[in-house]
């Protein structure tokens, strides 16, 4: 089968089987440009011009997990640890707001310290200030304390499944259970909040077989927002020597996803702008309508690190803001107003 004719089946039926998907994974030249403009105007036609931003609050860089690729691993002796209190969490969101936020995104390591009482005071002390969406990245919790978080106000919710090869999930999570992530994945969305999950690119074993296995795994949870960014070694974690992801497989599974869930919300993501300087700008023009800068404070930023070389570490929130209003106005993008909720959320409700 063509290239061509994988797309046209991909923009009409948004399903592909697995061996198309790795066809358009390993697309060069003409072919590659064909798939990335067939996403750039399927994002066009069903999330329109408007690139949403996200204010992205890291709040705890403590993590009870020990993932071999994420410099926040409880192992990782050097990691600077941090944890903001609630007042002052509360204090940012607000900043965020005044910024033009209408997303703040409360992310943290997986830190048992914030409680279900705690973090459900956070989301009501926010929601009754400001007018936002509340999207948490907080990873693995209690069925309990996902319905608390929803009925306290939370809107959407972010936990990449990192990869469906069960075999590598088990290796580089220990003490994780692969079941485990998909089972809360499933009571996210069923409690109704926005699901956000993806994938990493490039961790090492990963086939392209594995890639396309975890696209599909992406369509088959019906993602509401989808987070792919390619694998950065961290020299503080066990995969310090091994090769980073590849920018080109992370912008071809960006472009392949817009084709499957065509009205998602895909962000431009971070460590795609870390690997490549114009990373962010490439995934806003092969499928991708998000972008999430950090609004903490410098003190915090330069704490929180996944993985080295993160951009805009150094800059102020308010900097970082007007510099990706800049780079959304010369794609010939528009900023988004409001909340930007999924389309895909929208229509499925
Ligand atoms: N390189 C790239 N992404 C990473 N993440 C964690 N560590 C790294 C790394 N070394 C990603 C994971 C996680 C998200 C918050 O950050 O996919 O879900
Ligand atoms: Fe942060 Fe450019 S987006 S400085």
């Amino acid at each position: 089968m063509k290239v061509k004719d994988i797309l046209e089946k991909a923009c009409h039926e948004n399903i592909l089987s697995k061996d198309e998907i790795k066809l358009l994974l390993m697309a060069e030249d003409k072919d590659k440009e064909l798939l990335f403009e067939t996403a750039d105007r399927v994002r066009k036609e069903y999330v329109g011009d408007e690139v949403f931003l996200r204010g992205l609050i890291e709040f705890s860089s403590y993590c009870k997990n020990d993932c071999f690729y994420c410099g926040l691993r409880k192992s990782n002796r050097h990691a600077q640890r941090y944890r903001m209190q609630e007042d002052e969490i509360v204090e940012v969101a607000k900043r965020a707001y005044q910024m033009g936020y209408r997303t703040v995104v409360l992310q943290s390591g997986e830190d048992m310290y914030y409680t279900k009482d705690m973090l459900c005071s956070i989301i009501r002390k926010i929601k009754s200030s400001v007018d936002v969406a509340i999207t948490l990245s907080i990873g693995e919790r209690s069925y309990d304390e996902y319905k608390a978080f929803k009925d306290a106000g939370a809107d959407r919710f972010l936990m990449r499944f990192e990869t469906s090869n069960e075999k590598l999930y088990r290796k580089y999570h220990p003490g994780m259970s692969f079941e485990n992530r998909i089972e809360c994945l499933k009571w996210i969305k069923n409690l109704g909040y926005e699901l956000g999950t993806g994938f990493l690119i490039g961790l090492p074993g990963q086939s392209i077989d594995d890639l396309a296995q975890d696209i599909l795994f992406v369509k088959e949870l019906d993602a509401d927002m989808i987070g792919i960014g390619p694998f950065i070694p961290h020299p503080q974690t066990p995969l310090k020597d091994a090769e980073e992801g590849s920018v080109d497989l992370t912008l071809k599974s960006i472009a392949i996803l817009r084709l499957l869930i065509p009205d998602s919300n895909i962000p431009a993501t971070t460590a795609l702008g870390t690997l490549d300087p114009l990373g962010r700008q490439k995934g806003l023009m092969c499928g991708a309508n998000i972008v999430m800068p950090n609004v903490n404070d410098l003190e915090y930023k330069l704490k929180y690190e996944l993985y080295p070389g993160k951009i805009c570490i150094n800059e102020d929130a308010t900097k970082c803001r007007g510099c990706i209003e800049s780079i959304i106005i010369s794609l010939g993008r528009k900023v988004g107003h409001g909340k930007g909720q999924s389309r895909h959320y929208k229509r499925a409700a």
